[in-house]
């Protein structure tokens, strides 16, 4: 009898010990949305790489609701993550939330989006956002030879949303490198909507920058195809945007003969087909395998009492907020196949029609 107490009793705690260790290593991982793509694979790869490194993970996605992810990081806190990763809906509307995990003694990674407005976070990793926009900034720099040619091209904007820190940067990083050429003449804004609040698509969603381009098209472009004003560049900040700016200028007719050259950035699926066709030109790569290996790299080292691998820094509003930025990497047809199917981030058959 005693020794059966005793088995009991020690398997009793070796299964107490079992849950101590697990719960040691819990990471709470708060994400957006699943309706976009890249915010899935962020999710998985994140998922992947800190259980392959051993550790618990609560992984949540918020239906681009900022209350449903405020009570996703409640729960968190209160199931006593050991660290709280978070790419935010809106960087500014978490303040409370996050003041309580500070307050739990909980570090705060910002993900890819940085948490504005508050004391409460501690490190953000992320790819280097005005770089994006200068890559696309460049792009329409370098494939229309505006520095030397003597002709002019009519260009029209969409950003981002404006609750997502990133969107203003990269918005700027394409404006600021372009601005001398609107300044010049050599590039023509025909809606003269050339400003940031009033080019930005909240919730960075495609039906709404498709709305706004059928009402530009309708507005200033209406003959564009019979020999009146054309429309040569959509300068969008990121592949939803752009799908939508495409999916209007397809509707109103244009074809890969005279589609206006569009940018974007993620190398989504259906954006990365269109690269194929002929109906976008190009889009910015950010591996969101490397960004999530750099934040479990982060999350590790915060674990250990060590300090993490840094090598930039944004204002938050608050604070200087320490950051890892990954670089992101020019994308389009000649160099896709490289790009993400030999790296083995798609299939081929997932980016076949
Ligand atoms: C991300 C982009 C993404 C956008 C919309 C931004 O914060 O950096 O990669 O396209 O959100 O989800």
């Amino acid at each position: 009898m005693k020794k059966i107490l005793a088995i009991v009793l020690s398997l009793v705690l070796v299964m107490a010990c079992m849950s101590v260790a697990s719960a040691a290593g819990l990471v709470g991982v708060a994400m957006p949305t699943q309706d976009l793509q890249r915010w899935n694979q962020d999710g998985a790869n994140m998922k992947a790489q800190l259980e392959a490194a051993g550790y618990e993970v609560d992984l949540q996605y918020a239906n681009n609701d900022v209350a449903t992810q405020v009570s996703q990081i409640e729960n968190m806190i209160l199931n006593e993550v050991q660290v709280l990763v978070v790419a935010s809906i809106d960087g500014s509307a978490l303040g409370t939330v996050l003041a309580q995990a500070k307050e739990a003694g909980i570090p705060i990674i910002a993900y890819d989006r940085l948490l504005t407005d508050t004391e409460a976070v501690d490190y953000y990793t992320t790819f280097d956002n005005y770089k994006v926009g200068q890559i696309q900034g460049q792009y329409v720099i370098d494939t229309l030879d505006l520095a030397n040619t003597d002709k002019t091209y009519t260009i029209e904007f969409t950003a981002g949303s404006p609750d997502d820190n990133n969107a203003g940067l990269f918005f700027a990083g394409a404006f600021d490198l372009l601005k001398p050429y609107l300044d010049s003449g050599k590039l023509v804004c025909v809606s003269g909507q050339t400003d940031f609040a009033t080019v930005a698509t909240p919730a960075w969603k495609s039906e709404t920058a498709q709305a706004r381009m059928d009402n530009i098209l309708s507005a200033y472009y209406p003959d564009a195809l019979t020999g009146g004003q054309t429309l040569d560049i959509c300068l969008c900040s990121n592949d939803s945007t752009a799908l939508g700016v495409t999916n209007s200028l397809v509707a109103a007719g244009f074809t890969t003969e005279n589609i206006p050259l569009i940018t974007g950035q993620d190398c989504d699926k259906p954006n990365v087909k269109n690269m194929v066709k002929g109906l976008q030109a190009m889009s910015v790569f950010k591996d969101t395998r490397t960004l999530a290996a750099q934040t479990v790299k982060m999350v590790d080292s915060i674990l250990k009492g060590e300090t993490p691998e840094l090598n930039g820094e944004y204002d938050n509003g608050i604070k200087m907020v320490p950051s890892f930025n990954c670089t992101p990497v020019f994308g389009d047809v000649s160099n896709y196949e490289a790009l993400l199917i030999e790296s083995g981030y798609y299939t081929a058959e997932e980016i076949a029609e």
